[in-house]
């Protein structure tokens, strides 16, 4: 069996597993980086595809500003439900718990085996806690080439989304953790070729 053949068979089994809304990961085998976000959104589950919601859109954009294919990079999320809760009966995202975490991790394990990237590229603390350390800090991490649970080199960077809260409050620090994810990507599809 191919690894593509492989993958289709994973993906259709984490289908079966975490049920059809289920979002799994995008790209082809071989694609030499990865990038993993937390969780899919309303948007993704509409679309049936991971980062396409206005997360998604900002990290084309910051994919684009370090010079890099989209559709040369792996995308994938830690877990493959949209967490949500109810609020005023709508569903709002909520952060996932650890056991959803735990289970979605069984699947990404399998997933990246079969894509076999050179290095991770970890959206926020969500993929960094469980891929690299659960003491994992951006503060102390954010752009670091660290050894992932793995055994790829990863590097941790602000989730698109929070750089979305930044400048929905009127951050002005919104420019500056913008170009820091710009040169973290760069730095890892560097090491990546
Ligand atoms: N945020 C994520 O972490 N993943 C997505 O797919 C979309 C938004």
């Amino acid at each position: 069996m191919s690894d593509r053949e492989a993958w289709e068979r994973l993906r259709r089994s984490s289908a079966g597993r975490f049920g059809e809304d289920s979002i799994f990961g995008e790209g082809e085998p071989g694609a030499r980086l990865a990038v993993i976000g937390e969780a899919p959104g309303r948007r993704e589950v509409e679309l049936s595809r991971p980062f396409v919601g206005r997360a998604g859109r900002l990290l084309d954009e910051l994919l684009e500003e370090a010079g890099i294919d989209r559709s040369k990079v792996y995308v994938t999320n830690v877990v493959k439900v949209r967490p949500t809760r109810e609020s005023g009966g709508r569903l709002k995202n909520r952060p996932p718990c650890a056991g959803e975490i735990r289970e979605g991790l069984e699947v990404l394990e399998e997933e990246l085996r079969l894509i076999g990237p050179r290095v991770l590229v970890l959206l926020g603390s969500t993929p960094a806690k469980a891929l690299i350390d659960r003491s994992f800090t951006m503060r102390e991490g954010r752009g670091r080439m660290l050894d992932s649970r793995l055994g790829l080199p990863a590097i941790a960077t602000y989730h698109p989304a929070y750089l979305l809260r930044v400048r929905g409050a009127g951050g002005g620090d919104y420019d500056r953790l913008r170009q820091q994810v710009v040169e973290d990507l760069r730095t890892a599809w560097e090491r990546a070729q």
